[in-house]
């Protein structure tokens, strides 16, 4: 195996965040690049500001990246919050060519559901457990027996006559100023259907709001236990480090 240690690379709407990441730990070896998510994000511009950050980086590591999408066999599905000409690009092999090193491209909810249910709120919950990531959209990642259900995409369910992530999301709090508690009171309602569907042991709640955690969190009303990510922010970029490939000698 080589030594080198693997690159994450968290693709989100308004940013790129790229970092080496120790496995063994399950966190950031080394500084955290950020750069802005490039307008429009389309695939040549994010694997040109891909392809930079990962040269900043030292090392030689292979990379893992994560996309705000549908992604199967490293071809991207969907494009709800990125430029809509990702649909049916094949991002392996775009940044392969970009980077000049091997990748893995997945999900964002399911790289950051991934590296919490290793190394933060999910370890030891080996029944249905269910992250959430609060951001521009919705993510979900589903686990049982600690074995992920990929892509499964809870953001888009129908809630109150539109796509749950365009009523309950971060970036619908901002837009439409809610109070924390008018915030809590869609969450709590968007929880209760998903309680509804999967039974599940456990909730854990992602994305970068995580961090404000105590805001909201107390406010939430449903029967599920819930823990608020331990990896916040980083879960992402851990979680993608997690599936880049592993070299052979
Ligand atoms: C996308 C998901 C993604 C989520 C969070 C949604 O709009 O459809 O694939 O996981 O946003 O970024």
């Amino acid at each position: 195996m080589s030594s080198e240690l693997p690159i994450g690379v968290d693709i989100g709407g308004s940013g790129i965040k790229v970092a080496p990441v120790d496995l063994d730990k399950g966190a950031l070896a080394g500084d955290r690049v950020r750069v802005a998510t490039p307008t429009p994000a389309t695939p040549a511009a994010i694997a040109a500001v891909v392809a930079s950050a990962v040269a900043a980086i030292a090392g030689t590591g292979t990379v893992g990246l994560t996309m705000p999408s549908v992604v199967v066999d490293g071809v991207v599905k969907t494009a709800s919050n990125i430029d809509a000409s990702w649909i049916g690009t094949d991002a392996v092999s775009l940044f392969e060519k970009a980077t000049s090193r091997r990748v893995a491209v997945v999900n964002d909810a399911d790289a950051a559901g991934s590296a919490e249910m290793r190394y933060g709120a999910g370890r030891g919950h080996d029944g249905v457990v269910v992250l959430i990531t609060l951001g521009t959209g919705i993510g979900s990642a589903v686990f049982f027996k600690g074995v992920l259900v990929p892509n499964t995409e809870l953001g888009h369910l129908r809630l109150h006559h539109r796509d749950a992530e365009d009523w309950a999301a971060e970036s619908v709090r901002e837009r439409e100023k809610l109070s924390w508690s008018e915030w809590a009171h869609r969450l709590s309602s968007y929880l209760g259907h998903l309680e509804r569907l999967l039974y599940p042991e456990l909730f854990v709640i992602g994305g970068g709001v995580s961090h404000k955690s105590d805001k909201f969190v107390p406010l939430l009303e449903c029967t599920t236990p819930i823990e608020v990510a331990q990896l916040h922010n980083d879960a992402g970029i851990v979680g993608a480090a997690m599936v880049a490939p592993v070299e052979a000698t």
